[in-house]
């Protein structure tokens, strides 16, 4: 089984340097699949409030024989409980579904400004990491002027800022931003749902390492020093996706794989308008 290195958190807390995703996994297939990624592995879980399947990842979680100590568990805050209270709230029931005493990771999903609550959201994260129901907190979606303002009023700058990264959508500009505040920068759709894979640059440089272009493009997320969280369904992909820490890209290939990048290829919603519930 494959031995993940461990990252360390700009508050002291260490998180596995791949991890799992489950979305858009239901309960049924995310208990199986949270098992079947323990099993090749893996020791970060990737979840949400929004995906409706904290309860499957976390009947898959207890029916593996690992030490919680041992396994490191993120949710989220999904738009419609933005607020103080009802972020409470919502925590508790996440932490319910999970069938957890405490998440690793608490993360506001979305900073949907229009509705312009999501410092409040924050106070209440700090509250929820005050009280000791949640180790590390931090946010998915921020842009520089969203982290700006959480830091400016609460003084609390996030762990993580989980966001659209790929290969060919690289966001260089908001890594240097995280850097700047010890941010660790995690990467959600670091495959890019597919649609990257077919490129002929990517391929020869997969060729060149004898591996697969998926392997390449979590390799390049790797060595940017941020964490990628594939999703796979399949158990010999989930394994396979797992080997990036055997090979390294040289400055050559990290040079003809700058080249792919494009702020057209953005996949997901746009968080300066994004309104998702
Ligand atoms: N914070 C956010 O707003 C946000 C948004 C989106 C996603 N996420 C998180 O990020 C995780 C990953 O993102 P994602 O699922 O959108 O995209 P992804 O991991 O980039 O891509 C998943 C797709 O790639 C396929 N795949 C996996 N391994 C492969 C391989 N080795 N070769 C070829 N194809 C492969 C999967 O198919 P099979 O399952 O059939 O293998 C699936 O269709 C999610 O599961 C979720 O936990 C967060």
């Amino acid at each position: 089984m494959t031995t993940i290195p461990l990252l360390t958190l700009n508050d002291g807390y260490r998180i596995p340097a791949i991890g799992f995703g489950t979305y858009p996994l239901d309960n049924p297939q995310a208990e199986a699949a949270v098992r079947e990624a323990l099993a090749a592995g893996y020791r970060l879980f990737d979840t949400a409030a929004r995906y409706g399947n904290e309860s499957g990842v976390g009947t898959g979680l207890l029916s593996f024989d690992v030490g919680r100590e041992d396994i490191f568990v993120t949710t989220k805050l999904r738009g419609a409980d933005h607020g103080f209270d009802s972020t409470l709230r919502a925590f508790e029931r996440s932490l319910e579904r999970l069938k957890m005493s405490y998440v690793d990771l608490y993360l506001i999903h979305w900073p949907l400004p229009a509705k312009d609550l999501y410092v409040e959201s924050w106070k209440a994260m700090i509250q929820l990491q005050k009280d000791g129901h949640v180790r590390s907190i931090g946010v998915s979606n921020f842009l520089p002027e969203h982290i700006q303002r959480l830091i400016d009023e609460t003084g609390v700058v996030p762990a993580v800022n989980q966001i659209e990264m790929h290969v060919d959508f690289a966001q260089s500009g908001l890594r240097a931003m995280h850097r700047k505040h010890g941010i660790l920068t995690e990467a959600w759709s670091p495959l890019g749902r597919g649609a990257v894979m077919e490129n002929p640059v990517l391929n020869r440089v997969a060729e060149r390492h004898g591996k697969t272009p998926a392997q390449v493009m979590l390799r390049w997320i790797v060595q940017t020093g941020s964490v990628p969280i594939p999703k796979s369904a399949h158990p010999e992909r989930m394994r396979a996706n797992l080997q990036t820490f055997s090979f390294k890209l040289t400055d050559e290939d990290m040079r003809q794989l700058a080249a792919l990048d494009s702020p057209s290829h953005r996949t997901g919603p746009d968080p300066a308008t994004c309104t998702e519930e």
